[in-house]
């Protein structure tokens, strides 16, 4: 499905009915990361994913752009399908953004799921390492991206016994136009700080993170759980960065438990 929201076409998908649950992608790939989650949630909840700006279905503006623009995107296409207050999953960039949402919109927000992500802010060797994968990105094209992610996003077991994972994951980063890739990389390296965010987050949190993350490793999730009031920690174990792929049924029952519970 498609709509226009802030000038631009967004690429969404919204299955089922019941607590509606909004599930926000990593960089650089799109909703369909979130197929695992998707179809066997949806039977319970109402499951809404997101083709945030740059990425799959919706338009990669030629300009820069911030993650509080992706965060009002977001905003503006819950207005759109009548969604007052949800749940919301955002794994790694999609972390990044709901903290931009949460500073502008925490009414709307009824739970957080905070996956694969953190609050701090990019170092000044971060920031050097957005610039140099945005040439990357300009001069070999997302297939290049492809070779310098996919080591960071799954774990080397994963690399070798499922090459199936393997090739859906690059062909979401080789679908990325350069214009999100870049536009991406300069918004993330843009981010502020969201530290002095993390003990006013008074909603139900869950923290999930894969034990082999590298990109933002299980002491960045723990920094997060030490700040947050009302929060949860699950470390899953044989998963590293895309935990929701590689460890699908430990991460839905997760979010099944916590969406269940705030049902209530
Ligand atoms: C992501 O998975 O969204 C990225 O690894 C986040 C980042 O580069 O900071």
């Amino acid at each position: 499905m498609h709509t226009q929201v802030n000038n631009i076409t967004i690429g969404y998908s919204d299955q089922g009915t019941g607590l509606p649950i909004v599930f926000l992608h990593a960089f650089p790939l799109n909703r369909t990361m979130w197929v695992p989650q998707a179809r066997p949630l949806s039977l319970h909840f109402r499951i809404i994913t997101i083709d945030l700006r740059g990425h799959g279905e919706s338009d990669a503006p030629l300009w820069r752009y911030t993650l509080e623009q992706s965060a009002g995107d977001v905003s503006a296409l819950l207005g759109h399908l009548e969604i007052r207050r949800a749940l919301f999953v955002g794994l790694s960039m999609g972390g990044y953004i709901l903290f931009a949402f949460y500073r502008k919109y925490a009414a709307r927000v009824k739970g957080l799921i905070l996956a694969d992500t953190k609050a701090q802010a990019d170092t000044e060797e971060g920031r050097n390492g957005r610039f140099q994968l945005a040439q990357i990105a300009y001069k070999k094209g997302p297939s290049a991206i492809a070779d310098v992610m996919v080591p960071k996003l799954l774990s080397p077991a994963t690399i070798q016994t499922s090459p199936d994972l393997v090739q859906q994951v690059r062909a979401m980063i080789e679908g990325s136009q350069i214009s999100g890739i870049a536009g991406d990389l300069m918004a993330m390296a843009e981010r502020p700080d969201s530290v002095p965010l993390l003990s006013r987050i008074t909603c139900p949190t869950q923290i999930i993170v894969g034990e082999l993350d590298q990109p933002t490793p299980p002491s960045d999730a723990k920094l997060m759980a030490d700040h947050i009031p009302n929060v949860r920690l699950a470390i899953l174990p044989n998963a590293a960065h895309l935990s929701n792929l590689e460890q699908p049924e430990a991460f839905n029952q997760i979010v099944s438990a916590f969406a269940l519970n705030l049902e209530k």
